[in-house]
């Protein structure tokens, strides 16, 4: 083997991915559509090594994540010789992104690369995806659909590219409500909110919200775009706060931030929100708006970030 480093950027659903068919698989239970981010970054290495070590973020891996890592690599070649993996993110987790979609698609390339796998990108998303599920859709930059897929072994279950960044200029403000780490995982969430009596709904519509964004995406069509976003995200939050044991990953800021970009809103500035596992509110808007809706949540929010359209993730040999 050799050394290779990898470099990949993180996604946000428009169309949320929420539900599994097949939880060890990760196959999911509907499409969905993302944004890759710019600036944002995972950089993963991986290099020969005497014993299998994980480092993530300067401090070696807690045991079931080095677990989670070297599983991927153990499916990319399960012959595979000792490696030592050595992750960060340019960016702090008090940012309140999830960092495991760059994660896992930037060890996926790494890893291959180091591994001598020559997997293509198609490949690759697979793999990434068996890591986290979001990953798969970080194989790309700008706009990303993850197609289900039909197969029992997820071969056709992927990331499929949409529109490149440069397609369209649109930014996502981060409002970042809390940066403490999540109560309930995206794993457990979305096994509990399948007991929801409105689960049926959220499967049955998620493909017609793809399409609506992917034309809407195709079309530069900010206000269809953020529509479709809207209602996909609150679709998926009506599943957790309606499941047996109801829960919710909002907090009182969350909602705070949701209605002052409303009313921005209402006064003529083109916004719209997205919430994911997590307390944080991201909007979308267009470039000149993006002060505007900053301002609009700051009263309620930790701090909050302007993030555009990113690129491909990059792989590189030592
Ligand atoms: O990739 P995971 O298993 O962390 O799940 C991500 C789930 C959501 O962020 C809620 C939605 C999505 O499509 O990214």
């Amino acid at each position: 083997m050799r050394t290779a480093t990898a470099v990949a950027h993180p996604n946000i659903a428009l169309v949320k991915y929420w539900g599994k068919r097949d939880v060890a698989r990760n196959l999911p239970a509907v499409p969905s559509l993302s944004l890759t981010l710019d600036r944002f970054t995972t950089t993963t290495t991986v290099s020969p090594a005497d014993r299998d070590e994980v480092v993530l973020g300067g401090a070696p891996a807690p045991d079931d994540e080095a677990g989670r890592v070297l599983g991927l690599l153990d499916r990319l070649a399960p012959d595979r010789p000792r490696v030592r993996v050595v992750s960060a993110n340019n960016f702090p987790s008090a940012a309140g992104l999830a960092s495991s979609a760059s994660a896992f698609a930037a060890l996926a390339l790494a890893g291959a690369a180091a591994l001598r796998r020559p997997l293509d990108r198609v490949a690759l998303s697979v793999l990434a995806r068996q890591g986290s599920g979001s990953a798969c859709r970080s194989l790309w930059g700008g706009f990303v659909e993850w197609r289900m897929g039909e197969r029992d072994d997820g071969a056709d279950s992927h990331g499929v590219p949409v529109a490149p960044a440069d397609h369209w200029d649109v930014r996502m403000v981060v409002g970042v409500v809390s940066s403490a780490k999540k109560a309930v995982g995206s794993t457990t969430g979305m096994t509990r909110a399948r007991t929801s009596p409105y689960w049926p709904a959220w499967e049955a519509t998620a493909a017609a919200d793809v399409a609506e964004a992917r034309a809407a995406v195709l079309a530069r069509d900010l206000e269809r775009l953020g529509a479709v976003m809207e209602r996909s995200t609150f679709k998926m939050h009506a599943t957790t706060s309606t499941a047996a044991s109801p829960f919710l990953y909002w907090q009182a800021n969350t909602v705070a931030c949701v209605q002052a970009v409303w009313s921005l809103r209402e006064r003529g500035v083109p916004a719209w929100v997205t919430m994911d596992a997590g307390p944080n509110v991201k909007v979308l808007c267009a470039p000149d708006a993006a002060d505007a809706v900053s301002a609009a949540m700051a009263p309620y929010a930790e701090r909050t970030i302007a993030l555009a359209p990113g690129g491909e993730p990059t792989v590189e040999l030592a």
